[in-house]
């Protein structure tokens, strides 16, 4: 699967989950997991969608170890965060218990979004 199309798939199923969050927040009128809520749908459906759409815009950016890299740390940070997150807002871990897991896990999704920028300063035209 080229790098474009793992974005805009993976982002997909981010909003679909995005969205039952939100729509279970709006239900109970219990709004604890809209920062959760607001990242699934951010980190997840609109900077992926974003990438995806940008990979089909500029092909020479697709497919290179760049591409590879930027996707595969984003899902590997994002989704670690996004867990991290949803314990952290459903009571299940202490915030004290967020490091060092959750620093290294927004450090892994800053050097994706590092690889992104060096493969698009070189490569799109
Ligand atoms: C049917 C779809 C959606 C529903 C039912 C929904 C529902 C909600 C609810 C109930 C809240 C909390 C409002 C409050 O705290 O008073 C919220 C907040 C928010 N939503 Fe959504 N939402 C939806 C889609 C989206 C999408 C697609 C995005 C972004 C692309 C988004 C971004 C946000 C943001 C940024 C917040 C503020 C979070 C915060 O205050 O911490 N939502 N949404
Ligand atoms: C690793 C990446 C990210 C980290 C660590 C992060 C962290 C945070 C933190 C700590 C807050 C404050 C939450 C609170 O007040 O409860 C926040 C709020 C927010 N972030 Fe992020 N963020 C990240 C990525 C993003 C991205 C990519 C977007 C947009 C595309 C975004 C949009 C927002 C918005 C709109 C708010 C305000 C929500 C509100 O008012 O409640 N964030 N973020």
């Amino acid at each position: 699967m080229n790098t474009a199309r793992g974005f805009l798939v993976m982002g997909s199923l981010y909003l679909i989950i995005g969205i039952l969050f939100g729509m279970y927040m709006g239900g109970k009128q219990d709004f604890t997991f809209a920062p959760l809520h607001a990242h699934i749908n951010l980190l997840g459906f609109v900077l992926m969608t974003v990438f995806g759409i940008l990979y089909r815009l500029f092909p020479a950016m697709d497919g290179n170890l760049l591409a590879r890299l930027h996707f595969w740390l984003h899902q590997i940070g994002a989704l670690v965060l996004l867990i991290l997150l949803f314990l952290l807002f459903s009571g299940r871990v202490e915030e004290s218990a967020m490091v060092p897991a959750a620093p290294i896990a927004e450090l892994v999704v800053l050097l994706s979004v590092l690889a992104y920028a060096v493969n698009l300063f070189r490569n799109a035209r």
